[in-house]
């Protein structure tokens, strides 16, 4: 028990909060998470995927050289600290580079076929917190890794994202028009970028007055980035730049046709963006971004791409890999807007019980029940029935078991359907049997 001087300091204590830009996720929302991750698990296992668990840091050289130093979530939205040994560690921004880490680390290159890995959890970016974007939010994510680029792989990944949203109740729709929306574009090979980058390069110089100072930096840094610009005064100035599709190696230009014929050949709707360069490092060829509407200036759900490379460059052997991430907290927002939100009511019996005998009865059967797979709420302090009763219909249960001295007397329980309070008396050893009828 808490002394006075105890108590003197709860009530002084101040009280805490979550910090910016994270959040619980507190039922009955929580429910809908763990209906659209199970959607996911079962999508991702009819398409060949296992689940790795991958560490939540690592050390922030992997992400350097993955992610890219001149990138946003590189330069400056990574949680990054020493450690006691004064390793450098970042909590991990996403996870592709842990996935291409741990596939060289457990020399995965040595298993037969495509290597199909999916992760799912919390990532963390220091960006400025708004509605559908947060400090530490989560990915559903997936990565091919294997000897192929054939662009039949980057059209199912992108197949199986859509087979996943819209089971999750996430109608398709066409671009303008409400729904999902798939854009996909290229940016090029190690072959072809850099000659375009040098030619957007130049193009940017010579409109540098036109450009807002983040833009004007990002002309040294990293010119692509700048076709991200929302920024109205800079519009016109992007329509007219030099366009990747047109400086595209015959190589990459046919597996850009090659994907596209792809997609239409699993009747994917799409739209090509040739604007879409996405922010990380890592990307050639293959780029693909699925926004949803409701979601205001963070409309997309899913970003992802080709990295075929990206093993090389961290010390393993030539590999290709395609890949995505699926922002879940963006995609349960898109679930509530279109009124897909609600997770149906967990709590199938409550049980009334009242008298000094009618207690053990009410824990066997609380156990019978749960047993046989009902969720089961079971009062430990007497209640009057009229209390009981209410409080099953406040917990929207949707049965109520009633024990009372008759029915312990008898052997029997009476079962109340809460909906319209309908009720019947059975033999306490019919109930299971009883409920699963009923309720089937
Ligand atoms: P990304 O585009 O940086 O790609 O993130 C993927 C998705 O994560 C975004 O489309 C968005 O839905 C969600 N997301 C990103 N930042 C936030 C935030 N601050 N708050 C809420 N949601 C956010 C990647 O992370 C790549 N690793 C994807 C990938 C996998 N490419 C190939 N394989």
């Amino acid at each position: 028990m808490a002394n006075d001087k105890d108590r003197g300091a709860v009530t002084e204590a101040r009280k805490f909060q979550a910090v910016p830009g994270v959040r619980d996720i507190p039922p009955p929302e929580s429910a809908l998470w763990n209906r659209v991750e199970q959607i996911a698990r079962d999508v991702l296992a009819t398409y060949g995927f296992e689940d790795i668990r991958l560490p939540i840091f690592e050390q922030t050289e992997l992400f350097a050289r993955s992610v890219g130093t001149s990138t946003d979530i590189v330069g400056k939205e990574m949680y990054s600290f020493p450690d006691r040994d004064e390793t450098s560690i970042s909590l991990r921004p996403e996870a592709t580079a842990s996935v291409v880490r741990a596939y060289i680390e457990h020399g995965m290159h040595t298993r037969p076929g495509d290597v199909k890995l999916y992760y799912m959890g919390p990532m963390f970016r220091r960006e400025r917190p708004q509605k559908g974007r947060y400090r530490q939010f989560y990915q559903i994510g997936a990565e091919v890794l294997g000897q192929s680029d054939h662009p039949g792989i980057d059209a199912d990944v992108i197949e199986m994202v859509l087979v996943f949203i819209e089971r999750c109740g996430l109608p398709a729709g066409r671009p303008g028009s409400p729904g999902h929306t798939l854009y996909i574009n290229s940016i090029g090979c190690k072959e072809c970028r850099p000659k375009y980058v040098e030619l957007l390069r130049a193009a940017l110089v010579n409109a540098k007055d036109k450009l807002g100072p983040d833009s004007q930096r990002r002309i040294e840094t990293n010119p692509l980035r700048v076709l991200d610009s929302k920024l109205e005064a800079e519009q016109a100035v992007i329509e007219d730049l030099p366009r990747i599709a047109d400086h595209l190696c015959e190589a990459c230009r046919e597996h850009f046709k090659m994907l596209q014929a792809m997609l239409s050949m699993r009747k994917i709707a799409y739209e090509v963006n040739w604007r879409l360069v996405r922010g990380l490092d890592y990307y050639m060829r293959t780029t693909f971004e699925i926004t949803a509407p409701g979601l205001g200036a963070q409309n997309a759900v899913c970003g992802g791409g080709r990295y075929d490379g990206l093993v090389e460059l961290l010390g393993g052997p030539p590999t290709k890999g395609i890949g995505f991430a699926l922002g879940t907290d963006r995609l349960i927002l898109a679930l509530q807007e279109a009124g897909k939100g609600g997770a149906a009511k967990a709590l199938d019996v409550y049980v009334a019980w009242m008298g000094p005998n009618a207690y053990p009865v009410a824990v066997r059967v609380a156990r019978t029940l749960r047993d046989a797979g009902f969720s089961v709420e079971l009062p430990h302090e007497e209640m009057k029935f009229k209390k009981a009763l209410g409080l099953a219909a406040r917990l929207e249960a949707r049965y109520a078991v009633i024990l009372g001295d008759n029915e312990v007397a008898a052997g029997t329980v009476t079962v109340k359907r809460m909906a319209d309070g309908k009720q019947e008396t059975i033999p306490e050893n019919a109930l299971t049997q009883h409920l699963t009828r009923v309720s089937g």
